[in-house]
């Protein structure tokens, strides 16, 4: 394994030795492979330069409680990834073949997942983007898919540490149905809000439903989950947010393993005033973060379950979450894929 200091690892970029590559042109994808060179060089005019024609997954390697190298529900983040280019007009790169490449990036950096115990994990990134010269507004015919991967720790300065949010006058994703997708484009349009928030002391933004700011949507990373103070797990239906893989999960998880009764739907901020008793951020990165306080321009929503340290009901979604991803727990058929 490489000399790294594994448990003081924040969410940040190292450079691992090898990431996968495959070129798309005529028409087709090539056979594709690994690499050593984390460098790309492009036109000066590629589409993904100019018309910012991107999309990209994320996802993570875990080592588990035996020393296994799994990775959780790829599959997921494979639809996603397909979802994403077909709305941005670009080929998708096949499934089973995304798969197959995020177990041999894996497998070419096993030295760089960090051990169990850590508190670290491999962190994927695979993406897709328009290499070929484009000037009119159209999509590019030449595209690359990578994935490379680095060691992270908690995405979230301070741990495990519940953190404040501020309601955002600022809007994600327009509202024209991108939302949904991780186009690079939604998030180049949240740069300007999550430094602002950081200024005002915040670690993210809520987004509400950019049509009429009603409903919340989600943050810059991550979807919502709220804990109702009758114990249900309320997360928000929205067609413009993105389809977490971890909120999915944690919604089985809530109804499966912990018996607890489950509600997707709309939720608005006065509800979560009178009725929530913890909130929580969930993503790959955030992994199940706590959320202590809710700045709503001049009033805070404390959540007191969650403001010293995670609530516990949140604790509870959190550990069978990384219990199955960790090995600990048996997760449902297909979740946790072992890389050899
Ligand atoms: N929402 C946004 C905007 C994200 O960037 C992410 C991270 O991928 C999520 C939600 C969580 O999705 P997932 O659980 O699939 O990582
Ligand atoms: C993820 O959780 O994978 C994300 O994409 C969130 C953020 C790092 C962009």
């Amino acid at each position: 394994m490489k000399d790294i200091d594994w448990s003081n690892l924040g969410f940040g970029y190292i450079q691992t030795d090898k990431r996968y590559v495959s070129n798309y042109k005529d028409g087709q994808w090539d056979e594709g492979g690994l690499t050593g060179d984390a460098t790309v060089c492009l036109n000066e005019s590629a589409g993904v330069l100019q018309y910012a024609q991107t999309v990209f997954e994320g996802l993570k390697a875990y080592r588990t409680v035996d020393g296994r190298i799994v990775t959780f529900r790829p599959d997921l983040n494979a639809t996603r990834m397909a979802d994403s280019a077909r709305r941005l007009v670009m080929p998708p790169f096949p499934e089973e073949r995304f798969i197959d490449a995020v177990m041999q990036t894996v497998a070419a950096n096993a030295d760089y997942v960090p051990p169990y115990g850590s508190g670290a994990s491999l962190y994927l990134r695979p993406f897709l983007f328009g290499t070929n010269a484009v000037i009119g507004v159209k999509p590019a015919d030449e595209f690359q898919f990578r994935i490379f991967c680095t060691p992270v720790g908690p995405y979230f300065k301070g741990g495990a540490k519940p953190i404040s949010i501020r309601v955002s006058d600022f809007d994600r994703a327009a509202p024209n149905g991108t939302g949904h997708i991780k186009a690079g484009l939604n998030y180049a349009m949240s740069l300007y809000a999550i430094e602002d928030a950081h200024k005002q002391g915040f670690s993210e933004n809520l987004y509400r439903d950019p049509a009429t700011h009603t409903y919340i949507e989600e943050t810059g990373g991550a979807n919502f989950i709220f804990i109702t103070k009758d114990g249900k797990l309320v997360t928000p239906k929205s067609t413009s947010i993105l389809p977490s893989v971890t909120r999915r999960t944690l919604m089985v998880v809530a109804e499966k393993y912990l018996g607890m009764q489950v509600e997707e739907r709309r939720i608005t901020l006065d509800e979560v005033r009178s009725d929530v008793a913890e909130c929580g951020l969930c993503g790959t990165a955030a992994v199940l973060s706590p959320v202590g306080r809710i700045h709503d321009h001049g009033t805070d929503i404390m959540l007191p379950a969650g403001m010293e340290k995670m609530g516990p009901v949140c604790q509870k979604l959190y550990d069978t979450l990384t219990g199955i991803q960790y090995g600990l727990i048996e997760g449902p058929e297909g979740w946790v894929r072992e890389v050899k």
